[in-house]
């Protein structure tokens, strides 16, 4: 009898894990859905610093499709994650998402200089390129695509600096797309990308 309540026991975890997880994906996705449904417009006029020195504007997106996402050169975690996650997703996309323009934009102006942003995205793949602003330059751009950054200091006189990890799609218009969650599976965030190459 006792294995037999044991497979009762067992049953009726997997149901709970079973529907608990169903309810974390439904989360997910209503968070998607959100993003993607929001009435407030994502994106605007911008003016920012390449991390080779040419000057990157909203006028550069049109005609193109573009890959937008903010963090940090010392970010400890997601920055990283997320620049590589976007690396594989170039190459796996190969030729077909040439016309895809990846930008990593720096929340953390005083650290990272376009050299150490050169530096930095090199490291993860050629194409993408780093973004860098005056402080004023930055809060124009993540005001227009709502993006949330702050400072955190931390007890050794060091800082972090908290934010958003979206991605943002943007079309031939330079027009907001679709996003991409910190969430999203590979293959996700690949199909994602083909539909914004096919009919951005
Ligand atoms: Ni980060």
């Amino acid at each position: 009898m006792r294995v037999r309540h044991l497979m009762i026991a067992l049953a009726a975890i997997a149901t709970m894990v079973v529907t608990t997880m169903a309810v974390l994906e439904l989360k997910r996705r209503d968070v998607a859905d959100a993003v993607q449904s929001l009435p407030i417009e994502i994106g605007g006029p911008f003016t920012m610093t390449a991390h080779d020195g040419r000057t990157v504007t909203q006028a550069d997106l049109v005609g193109r499709r573009s890959l937008i996402f903010f963090g940090f050169t010392y970010c400890p975690d997601v920055c990283l994650t997320t620049l590589n996650e976007v690396a594989l997703w170039l190459e796996e996309l190969g030729e077909d998402g040439a016309i895809i323009d990846p930008y990593f934009v720096s929340v953390d102006p005083a650290r990272d200089t376009p050299e150490r942003m050169a530096e930095y995205v090199d490291y993860f793949s050629p194409r993408i390129t780093g973004l860098v602003g005056s402080d004023g330059d930055l809060r124009r751009m993540a005001e227009s695509y709502k993006v949330y950054y702050a400072r955190v200091d931390l007890d050794d006189g060091d800082y972090l600096m908290d934010h958003s990890a979206a991605i943002y799609l943007m079309d031939s218009q330079g027009k907001f797309f679709d996003a991409i969650t910190y969430t999203a599976t590979f293959e996700e965030a690949v199909a994602k990308l083909r539909r914004l190459v096919d009919e951005g």
